[in-house]
């Protein structure tokens, strides 16, 4: 089942995930991320992003490898995610968003991690990973803290694009009042 993805200006962005339990649906979870990020041609998708304050999020590089036959295929569904380490090494990458449409910008993340998660299978898995997977946990682990890639950039980033966030924020206050 494909959700609506929620935009920049939303609070739900801006919450603490909780941890999945058992009482949870994590098929219902994993199903609805994956066909929404399918549908969205993206790369990662985390719960808050359709409205699920859940400590869950899907990867799937495809659409990254379509393009560049370097890049490793990464899939999976990733149940209250642990970084339990970082590299020391940074590395830049130019980062996207689904709840941010048009905003791209370079972030420094650490070029690699230690990882602990839950399948959907409920399998622990523990790995270390680098390069675009790190990349793409660690953004999608920030959403399950309510960060977004924004709040990593240089405050003269920050300036720069502070007129395209006000607008996408004044957009998002419409939408909801016409919701009322
Ligand atoms: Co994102």
């Amino acid at each position: 089942m494909v959700a609506p993805i929620i935009l920049y200006g939303s609070t739900v962005l801006r919450k603490h995930s909780a941890e999945i339990t058992e009482e949870d649906n994590v098929l219902k979870i994993a199903d609805m991320l994956s066909d929404t990020l399918k549908k969205a041609e993206g790369i990662g998708l985390s719960g808050p992003q359709i409205n699920i304050l859940k400590r869950a999020f899907v990867i799937d590089t495809s659409p990254l490898v379509e393009d560049d036959i370097t890049i490793e295929r990464f899939e999976g569904v990733f149940i209250n995610p642990v970084i339990i380490d970082r590299s020391a090494e940074p590395e830049i990458y130019k980062e996207g968003c689904l709840s941010l449409p048009g905003i791209y910008e370079d972030v420094e993340r650490a070029a690699k991690i230690w990882v602990r998660y839950h399948d959907s299978s409920f399998n622990v898995i523990e790995e270390e990973l680098s390069s675009i997977k790190a990349r793409i946990f660690q953004h999608e682990y920030d959403h399950l803290q309510g960060i977004l890639f924004i709040d990593r950039l240089s405050p003269l980033k920050k300036k720069l694009i502070k007129n395209k966030l006000r607008e996408m924020k004044s957009r998002q206050h419409k939408y909801i009042t016409l919701k009322l």
